[in-house]
This record gives C-alpha cells, structure tokens and sequence, in this order.
C-alpha cells in the first residue's frame, strides 16, 4: 500500500502493490474493494475536476474512463475526504448521457456562492464533437457527499463564439464575483492565430445561465498554442502587501503547466505579468517533472488555496493496458505567494500528510565529501518523507572560479555530470548496487558576472531499468536568497517522487518504475558529485511513511457521514 491517496496499485513485476492512487475501483462496478489484479476493468484518469469543500468535505472529481486504461469515454469519477489525506471512493458524479456532452463529461470548475450553495460548471464533448460549457448542480444541496448532480435541462450555456474552433473551447475556471458591475466571471481557455497564440476569454453571468463575452482577451501570449485548464486567482495581500494573480495555463502543445505572476484589472479585462519575460507558458511552471491539468480550490475551513495536478504514467500505453490502470493524483500541495521573493510560489504539501509519518530518524551534520555516496540506515525506503538542508561552506564557493553559465538541469548530464559545485542531494528508490536509483540534486554555478545561480534537478535517467520507459532530467533554476541553505523535501511513494526545493519555490514530481529497487531492496544516499567542495548536511530528517487507505464508501458509511 502507500500514502498517495487513492492506493492499491499492482506492480506488473512482480503483482505486489507498489504505488498510489488507482481509481480503478470504482463506482461503476457497483462496489467492493477490488485490486486492479484481481479482475477489475482497466481504468484511467486524469484531470482533477471541481475540488471543493463541501459542508465539512473535501470533494476531488477527476477524468475518468471506467473502460480502459487509455483516454475515452470520459466521466467524473469522485472521492471524498475528511482530511485531503484519506480518500474514499464514490460513485461516478455524471456520466456522457446528453447530446451535449455524450462525447465526454470533460473538464470544469466548482463555485461556491455566498449562500453556500453550488454550481458546476464543465465542458462537454458534444455528438459532433464541438466543446460546449455546460452546467449541473448538486440534484439534493443537503447531500454532504454530493452523489447525485442534475444537469441543467437548457444545457449548452455556452458554444464556441465566432472565430474560435469547435474543437478550441474548453474547461471553465471557478467564477468570482465582480463588485463592480455585480456579475460572476468566469474564464476559459482556447487558441488564436492559427492555434499559436494562447488566450483566456472572460464572460460574465448573474445567474451561471445567460452569459455575455467580455470584448477582448483578458489575457493572450503568442507561440504557447491551446491552453487548457485555465487556472486564475488571487495570492498575497496579507499585511498590506499588493495582492498579484496567478494565472496558469496547461499546454496542450507540450503537456506542461505554466503559471505567471501579474495584476488584474477587472474593468479593463485585463491581466499583466509582473515580468513580461516569465509571462504564462514561457516563464514558471508549478511543477518541473509530470504534472499536469492542475486546479487549485479555496479552502475555507483552513483560509489556504490548495493545487491538485495530474501526474500521468511515464511508461508506455502497451504497459498500461497490460497493467490495466493509469495515471494518479499529486499529493494536493497548499499554494501561497512567496513573500520573500514576490517573483514565485511557494507550494507545500498539505499539513495533513505529516500525519502519516510514522517513525523518524534523525541523520543530521554529516559532511559528504566531493566524490562520494552515503548510504543511509533506513529501515524501510520505499515510503518517506525526507527533509534535507545542504549547507557550502562559502570559502569553498569563494574559493571556486569555473564559469559554468550554460547549465541547464535537461542537457548538462544529468547527476553524473561533475562540476565545481554540484550535483550533490539524494539518491531515492536506489538499489545497493545503485543500477537504479533516482537523484534530487542541487547544481550550483558561478555565473561571468561572479554570481550563483542554483539549479535544482531531478535524474531519472537511472530510475528504472525497464525500457519503454521515458527517462528525462528535468529542473530549472531555483531562488536562494542571501543565506539561506539548499534545502529539499521528498516524498518518495513507491514508483513515485514528489519534491520541492527551497521550501516549495520549485518542484519536480517524477513516476519512475523500479524493478529492483523495490520493498527491502529500495534504499537512500546522500551523495556529493561536485569537484570543488564539501557539502555539510545541517538537517537530514527522514520520516517513515504509513499507508493511507482506499475504500469504497457504502451506504452505510454515507448515512453514517450525514
Ligand atoms: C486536459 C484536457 C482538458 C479536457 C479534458 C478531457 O487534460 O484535455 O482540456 O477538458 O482533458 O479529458
């Protein structure tokens, strides 16, 4: 088992469980906890649709296809939790049934009026294929669970406006309210100039039925081509800071989600990033590795915005099918403005996931020397949640004059690269023999103008050695302000890792499939790549992880819930 949240997944090795969150039980089978392997119909999913708190729950609908274990017949499958931690499996909120969306329940948004009540909106695939925004609502607003949606009887509410493909319109965000003018608005994405130029469309409603198009695009970045899963919202503004906006867009072009940081001027339809060279899909992304069609929520219970994301399988589509499930959710991450940069996020994973650690063991001030590997005396390694604080002695880094401007974490080499200053960090989900490991590592170069810049990568090039597996380095440079040590928290689970860098100003999330490095034989090491200096580990805490649970969820636990 493990902790990603909706376990139970088998390895095709050796039929053990290995990993998180396969939604293949579902609902459509009308129940029973089934293991993939014991006979279940493939499944696949994607997209988290609607987060919301809901009257004490927390509610993730996703992309579903309850028939195979590729994309296709896509509906809403749901879970709910208590805690973002322990999911429990309910079954599927709508299905492809109307004309409007027989080709697939796709993509939408939760919004939750001031009442308290609730309004869905999504696209759906229509029976020509043309993407239409729809809207359902819950059938019975007392239903915590939220199990029965009726969809509206007018459905469509939107069709594509003139000059925007049938194909080229979809996923509506979370509507806010605009005091001004006291309409809803909500945004959605599509593309323009001969699909090379991304752009978000903003309309507005007083009832989420009739709907008017804001004239002009309220944002539009030339050469990022369809963006998706448009995501737009508020950050900062506590103690009298400016509050910026975030607006994300996921690339169909590269499969990446890229963020900016801007102003919004809701009379003008207008956003603006605060850098024009970081603007949306050429700038930041929240997440180096796999992750993708990310929607975040407001939480009201703990006054924080909460970012779920896709993280596909990196293995291929044959092994897919043979293995019958792909793809899971991210650990959901608390996103924030990071106040001491004001350029980035901060993600973290949610504070809920510190209750599953079971077991920690303290190993830190140790020093790795250039050159070497430190094997970690772990018990077990296959699921943890490690904090780590690399500190260089800054006469080393004085001492160290190699220009080293073109590092890029993707095309220097990866973690076997030496250079002055890096690449040291960990090795995770490592064999004894090192065949296969995973490294999370820092690169740090001196700049021609003398200055450092820090990378912050993850290798997967050795991470498994099944083939048919794709294998990159992925990372970006990361923000260290005058000071501050390198530090990195990981959360291994399995056949999966998440990280964040500097306190979550960057991450990188990699599925990776160990043959060997599985169970007892997966391991952990620090290790020190660099040339021209010692690295001191200040903190090194590594934390034994529990398994969360699955479960279908029954009549019974439901009237029990309400
Ligand atoms: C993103 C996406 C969305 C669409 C949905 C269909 O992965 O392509 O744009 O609504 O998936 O499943």
């Amino acid at each position: 088992m493990n902790f990603h949240s909706f376990p139970r997944v088998v390895n095709p090795i050796d039929g053990e469980e290995l990993t998180g969150f396969a939604l293949c039980l579902l609902a459509a089978t009308g129940g029973g906890l089934l293991p993939p392997a014991m006979g279940m119909d493939a499944c696949m999913h994607a997209d988290p649709n609607g987060p919301v708190y809901y009257r004490g729950w927390y509610h993730l609908f996703y992309q579903y296809n309850p028939e195979g274990a590729v994309w296709g017949n896509i509906a809403w499958g749901h879970a709910v939790s208590r805690d973002l931690i322990h999911w429990r499996h309910l079954p599927l909120a709508m299905v492809p049934d109307q004309w409007y969306d027989i080709n697939g329940v796709w993509t939408g948004s939760a919004t939750v009026l001031p009442d308290g009540s609730l309004v869905m909106l999504y696209t759906g695939s229509t029976n020509a294929s043309v993407q239409v925004q729809c809207l359902a609502v819950p059938a019975d607003p007392n239903d915590s669970l939220l199990r029965n949606w009726t969809k509206y009887e007018a459905n469509p509410i939107l069709v594509p406006p003139p000059g925007i493909g049938d194909k080229d319109f979809r996923d509506p965000t979370t509507a806010w309210f605009d005091e001004s003018d006291k309409t809803w608005r909500t945004v959605i994405g599509s593309k323009d100039n001969h699909g090379h130029t991304g752009i978000v469309m903003t309309y507005k409603t007083k009832d989420f039925i009739n709907y008017e198009l804001i004239p002009g695009l309220l944002h539009s970045v030339p050469g990022t081509g369809m963006w998706e899963c448009i995501d737009f919202y508020p950050v900062g503004g506590a103690d009298g800071s400016e509050e910026l906006y975030v607006m994300k867009e996921s690339s169909d072009d590269d499969r990446h989600d890229w963020y900016a940081l801007g102003r919004y001027d809701a009379a003008a339809n207008k956003y603006t990033p605060i850098d024009a060279e970081m603007d949306v899909g050429i700038g930041l992304r929240y997440d180096w590795g796999k992750f993708y069609a990310s929607k975040t929520f407001y939480d009201p219970s703990k006054n924080r915005r909460v970012l779920w994301g896709w993280i596909g399988e990196t293995d291929s589509e044959r092994a897919d099918v043979a293995k019958g499930w792909a793809s899971l959710q991210s650990i959901p991450r608390t996103v924030e403005l990071d106040e001491k940069t004001r350029t980035n996020l901060i993600q973290w994973p949610v504070i809920e996931i510190e209750t599953l650690r079971i077991n920690s063991t303290d190993l830190g001030g140790t020093t790795i020397d250039t050159g070497s590997v430190l094997p970690l005396p772990l018990r077990r390694a296959t699921q943890l949640d490690i904090e780590a604080t690399f500190h260089l002695d800054a006469s080393a880094v004085a001492s160290v004059n190699e220009a080293d401007v073109g590092y890029n974490c993707s095309t220097s080499g990866g973690a076997a690269n030496r250079g002055a200053l890096g690449p040291f960090g960990l090795l995770v989900l490592a064999d004894g023999a090192l065949k296969e490991q995973t490294a999370v590592y820092f690169y740090v170069s001196r700049g021609i103008d003398g200055g450092l810049q820090t990378h912050f990568c993850q290798d997967e090039s050795r991470s498994s050695l099944a083939q048919d597996v794709v294998k990159r380095v992925v990372g970006f440079t990361v923000p260290v302000l005058d000071g501050e040590d390198l530090s990195l928290r990981v959360l291994v689970d399995h056949s999966i890792v998440e990280t964040f860098a500097m306190g979550g100003r960057s991450t990188a999330t990699s599925r990776v499939y160990p043959t060997e490095a599985i169970y007892a034989a997966a391991g952990v090491y620090l290790f020190n790549n660099a040339t021209g200096a010692a690295v001191t580990v200040e903190k090194l805490v590594v934390h034994e992880m529990d398994d969360s649970y699955n479960q279908i969820f029954t009549a019974d636990d439901a009237s029990a819930a309400l």
